[in-house]
């Protein structure tokens, strides 16, 4: 039996939007203020993985850390480390890499999808979920919050524990993931919302990003695409577009859909646009402002880093310390 570990990693990559915040990162403050172990990294490895710009790359690390934690990631109850600072994460990979086969990577969606965009796919593209699956037994986590779209890697890391606990002996946890994204939970474009809103999204103004100003904010949220009945119903099959409004709504506040609406009945879309938008601001505001405090504290930053980069070290030394004798290094 293993303890309770909860695992979770998130690129550094460029604003974060309200689907990353509701959909992950407030999910993750909830774990970590209900007590739990949670170890969380800022994967800098995974963001080389296609191309970067070596200027921009611990920039948006420092800004990740600003944003976890002016979103409430407190690193006095979670570890918060950057991948790139233990180096057992590429070492451990080596050698999950010997364990698995071309075949068992080579249908997994995310390569597929990615690689049939690319003239030159790089190894690391392939080998991405091995890494993935690195970070996460390294921590013999048990639990590891992800979107829908990463359940088969987190099949990949259970099933690269399984492998090693039966050729080289019980070591590891087998790793469950949390789904915190069922269909009902996704944030849709607020321009199309047949799509989710995305970072890569073709119209960015269906993007709330977090660090959006007020004003923009209000602009995105009243120009929204619904539809022409103005009653605030939940209906995601036919009206997708006011139901991601209250879905929003319903994440924000962890009312349920159903009480929303009839809590808003008497307002029409327009109207409840804009309470909806007040809402928002209200939450991001605190948030816009604990990041603007905190991005110009940068040895600050360095510091929150630092220190957990020694409590992962702990932990993934140990497990390293344990790997490397049975595999008979
Ligand atoms: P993006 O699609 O913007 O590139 P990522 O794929 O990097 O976002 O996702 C980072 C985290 O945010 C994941 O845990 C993912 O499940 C969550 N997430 C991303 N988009 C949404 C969304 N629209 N609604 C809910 N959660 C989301
Ligand atoms: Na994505």
């Amino acid at each position: 039996d293993y303890p309770k570990r909860i695992f979770s990693g998130i690129q550094p990559t460029g604003n974060l939007h309200l689907g990353n915040y509701l959909g992950a990162i407030q999910k993750w403050t909830q774990l970590q203020d209900n007590g739990e172990n949670v170890v969380f990294s800022i994967v800098d490895m995974h963001a080389i993985t296609l191309t970067h710009d070596p200027k921009e790359l611990y920039d948006n690390v420092l800004k990740m850390t600003a944003t976890l934690l002016a979103c409430g990631i407190d690193p006095k109850k979670s570890i918060l480390f950057q991948q790139s600072t233990i180096p057992m994460h590429t070492q451990f990979c080596w050698v999950l890499a010997c364990t698995t086969t071309m075949a068992r990577l080579a249908h997994l969606p995310q390569y597929k999808e990615k690689s049939e965009t690319l003239k030159n796919v790089p190894v690391s593209l392939y080998i991405y979920p091995i890494l993935q699956a690195a970070d996460i037994l390294l921590y013999k986590a048990t639990h590891v919050p992800v979107g829908q779209d990463q359940v088969q890697h987190i099949q990949l890391a259970q099933d690269l524990a399984v492998k090693f606990n039966n050729t080289f002996g019980d070591t590891f946890p087998l790793p469950r993931s949390l789904v915190n994204e069922n269909a009902s939970q996704r944030i849709k474009s607020l321009r199309d919302p047949s799509k989710k809103m995305s970072k890569s999204s073709n119209d960015p103004k269906g993007t709330l990003n977090i660090l959006d100003t007020p004003d923009a904010l209000m602009k995105k949220i009243k120009t929204a695409v619904t539809d022409c009945t103005s009653k605030i119903t939940y209906e995601p099959e036919t009206r997708p577009g006011v139901s991601n409004l209250v879905t929003i709504h319903s994440m924000l506040t962890g009312k349920s859909p159903n009480q929303i609406c009839s809590e808003v009945e008497e307002l029409d879309t327009g109207k409840y646009k804009l309470v909806l938008a007040d809402l928002i601001i209200e939450k991001l505001t605190p948030i816009q402002e604990e990041f603007s405090r905190l991005i110009k504290e940068p040895a600050y930053l360095q510091e929150v880093l630092q220190d957990g980069r020694e409590k992962a070290m702990d932990i993934a030394s140990d497990c390293w310390y344990e790997i490397q004798h049975k595999i008979g290094y």
